[in-house]
């Protein structure tokens, strides 16, 4: 059986529903919503300098961001990739007429459909006072940076280097899930985790998928595209290695619940500028023991191999 026939046949029978997800159970505002290496905020000496209290509101803060996170990576992103494909004529003369590839990309499309609606859910069950509407609170999205982000990935042909950014986040979520698994429910949120894990089910069969897109769409990009492709993967990339922007929001909304905070904003606006030098936030958040299958195919690349080891020098 061909990998995408494989991947076919698990996501007809193990996709997750929503309904897989306990939406009557209420979420403990005393416990953790996320594991504690994944927030950034841990990695710098502002820390030190927070109490229990807020430094458990800096982790429901950064919970929700990493929800809202998934939410536009999916609709933004890989769904505005697997629409645009189908309608890229070169795509659909190369490919679509693989009957395999068309279904895999139909049930990544259903299954990020899913899991947009799973992380807006868990938004507004955990915070409904924050999200009286579904939008965008705790990421830092500009409606130029949306117009960038939509009219980039609506190009996919033109612009490939979204396969690495793809399998790179499709990857993550294993990472995340296995982090959940290590918390017991005593210290973790119960829907928080059981959300995450769901959702790993999924995302371990779209990077399979990805790394087929990386296949077919990157080795055979001409040099001025490759060189093109790679300063665009270089600047986003960044923007998550080094979570600058980012962290000062969710720095803000701290603020907002806990003003004291304010007094170490100068701190904040330092340390977030030197995450490039933070080893220990590296080594946590891009190295081969988080992302072991993505430094594995980076090794296949050398463009790629060469742009990662720049961005996290
Ligand atoms: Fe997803
Ligand atoms: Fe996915």
């Amino acid at each position: 059986m061909s990998v995408l026939a494989n991947l076919n046949e698990q996501a007809r029978a193990k996709a997750i529903k929503l309904e897989d997800v306990d939406w009557e159970r209420p979420i403990d505002p005393s416990k953790l919503w996320v594991p504690w290496e994944l927030c950034p905020l841990s990695y710098t000496k502002v820390y030190d300098h927070l109490t229990e209290e807020e430094k458990l509101a800096d982790n429901h803060i950064y919970a929700l961001s990493l929800a809202e996170q998934f939410v536009f990576l999916e609709d933004n992103i890989l769904n505005q990739v697997m629409l645009s494909l189908r309608q890229t004529r070169s795509f659909k003369k190369q490919y679509l007429g693989d009957p395999e590839l068309s279904e895999a990309m139909q049930h990544l499309y259903d299954e990020e459909v899913v899991h947009a609606e799973m992380f807006w859910r868990l938004c507004e069950k955990a915070e409904p006072e924050t999200y009286p509407e579904r939008s965008y609170k705790l990421i830092p999205i500009t409606r130029f940076k949306l117009w960038a982000v939509r009219t980039i990935f609506s190009h996919p042909m033109l612009f490939p280097f979204w396969t690495w950014v793809g399998a790179l986040f499709e990857e993550k979520t294993i990472y995340f899930s296995r982090l959940y698994e290590k918390y017991p429910e005593s210290e973790m949120d119960a829907t928080f985790s059981q959300v995450h894990r769901l959702h790993m089910i999924d995302e371990a069969r779209h990077f399979a998928l990805e790394r087929e897109f990386v296949k077919m769409l990157w080795g055979k990009l001409s040099a001025p595209k490759r060189a093109l492709n790679l300063f665009f993967f270089k600047s986003f990339l960044k923007n998550f290695v080094h979570p600058i922007q980012s962290s000062m929001t969710r720095f803000d909304a701290l603020v907002k619940r806990h003003p004291r905070v304010e007094e170490y904003r100068a701190l904040a606006n330092r340390e977030v500028r030197i995450f490039p030098g933070n080893k220990k936030w590296v080594e946590a958040s891009f190295s081969p023991a988080v992302l072991p299958g993505c430094f594995k195919l980076f090794k296949q690349y050398d463009d790629i191999s060469k742009a990662m080891a720049e961005i996290l020098k």
